[in-house]
């Protein structure tokens, strides 16, 4: 059986503006296996978000497939890919999203209300997975109450609150101070021990990228070079 839990093919992206072609992704090809964790690493403006968003299919590419578990995610309706990312997919951001007026428990066992888990269990899975990030003494604390780093915490335990086959994290540690970020890479790490997620990070961290099983090079939205 193959392991292959996602894979991109030909993807290409451009923007035409006026008589100007934009190509922000030139035929990417890779795929990740099931728990694997890879880093994509290039300079700003080389096409990480935008592939990223294609993966999570929050954006379209102008051609290209990317086969999840062997089916194309642009031929599943539009529920389906609605149901698709609140299922199979977590997301963790620069700026942690979580919603202020919520407090941590509230913001991880959201993903599971949606998916219409009832209340009790959702928030006990939502406790469970805030001990696993290290924040069992903050579950009551809103985002306001927490420091940059306790609140990318609470982002991956929302992010894996659905035990979703893969996280794609987009810069998770763009917007915290060193220290802070190697935590939370550190805390990735344990985690996988843990869980079986595969994990996609853009970072611009090489230390972070070299503890990963591989990482994936992008530049002017082609991928140059796979390693190891
Ligand atoms: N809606 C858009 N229209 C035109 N160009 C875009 C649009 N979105 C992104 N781009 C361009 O695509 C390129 C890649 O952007 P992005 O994927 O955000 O890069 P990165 O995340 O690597 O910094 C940039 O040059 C950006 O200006
Ligand atoms: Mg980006």
């Amino acid at each position: 059986m193959s392991t292959e839990l996602l894979v991109c093919e030909n993807v290409s992206k451009h923007y035409q503006e006026g008589s100007n072609k934009v190509q922000v992704l030139d035929n990417v090809n890779f795929h990740i296996d099931k728990a694997e964790q890879i880093a994509i690493l290039g300079s700003s403006g080389s096409g990480k978000s935008t592939l990223l968003h294609i993966l999570g299919a929050l954006d379209t590419p102008t051609s290209g497939s990317v086969l999840f578990k062997g089916t194309d995610i642009f031929s599943y309706s539009e529920k389906q890919q609605a149901r698709f990312r609140n299922q199979s997919l977590g997301f963790v951001y620069q700026f942690h999203h979580l919603l202020p007026e919520f407090n941590a428990i509230e913001n991880v066992a959201m993903p599971l209300l949606i998916g219409k888990v009832d209340r009790g269990d959702a928030t006990k899975q939502a406790a469970n997975m805030l001990d696993k990030v290290g924040l069992s003494h903050r579950i009551k604390h809103k985002p306001s109450e927490m420091s940059g780093g306790e609140r990318q915490r609470v982002a991956i335990a929302r992010a894996l609150v659905t035990q979703p086959d893969l996280v794609l994290a987009d810069e998770p540690t763009g917007n915290l101070d060193h220290r802070t970020g190697q935590s939370i890479y550190q805390l990735l790490n344990e985690l996988r021990e843990q869980i079986s997620t595969s994990f996609i990070v853009v970072t611009h961290d090489t230390e972070l990228a070299k503890k990963l099983d591989r990482t994936l090079l992008i530049t002017d939205g082609k991928l140059v070079r796979q390693e190891p």
